[in-house]
């Protein structure tokens, strides 16, 4: 699968958001190494702290279904910046795949690739 492709992918699932408080619908695409492809969306809740990212839900969907070795997520947001993941999904993304390539797409579909680990050194691990 293309890098485009699995954008688009993620393009879609950000119509399923849930997001009446921020107006700010999310969606993410997770490629596993055996390339299956589990998207997401966020989540979001009245009570604001236990609103859900596009990626950690794309994370948890593919876990619960057996799923942990993770080759790329793509990640958009029709914003004006690239929709990059927040610090709590960078480090539920390192649990499993510390090497991550993470695609950060922004309105019109400009994406912008990084390696999970340059968004994430230092990494907390126990
Ligand atoms: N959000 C995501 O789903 N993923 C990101 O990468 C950044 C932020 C969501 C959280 C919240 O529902 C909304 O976007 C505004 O922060």
């Amino acid at each position: 699968m293309t890098d485009r492709e699995l954008l688009t992918l993620a393009q879609q699932a950000s119509v399923q958001a849930y997001a009446p408080y921020s107006g700010f619908p999310v969606g993410a695409a997770l490629e596993c190494e055996d390339g299956t492809v589990y998207t997401g969306c966020n989540v979001e809740n009245a009570a604001y702290g236990d609103c859900i990212c596009a990626e950690r839900t794309a994370v948890v969907k593919a876990v619960s279904e057996g799923h942990r070795d993770f080759r790329r997520i793509a990640v958009y947001g029709s914003g004006k910046n690239y929709c990059m993941p927040c610090g709590a999904c960078r480090q539920v993304l390192a649990e499993f795949a510390p090497e991550i390539e993470v695609l950060a797409a922004k309105a019109g579909g400009t994406y912008v690739s990084y390696p999970l680990s340059r968004l994430l050194p230092h990494t907390f691990h126990f």
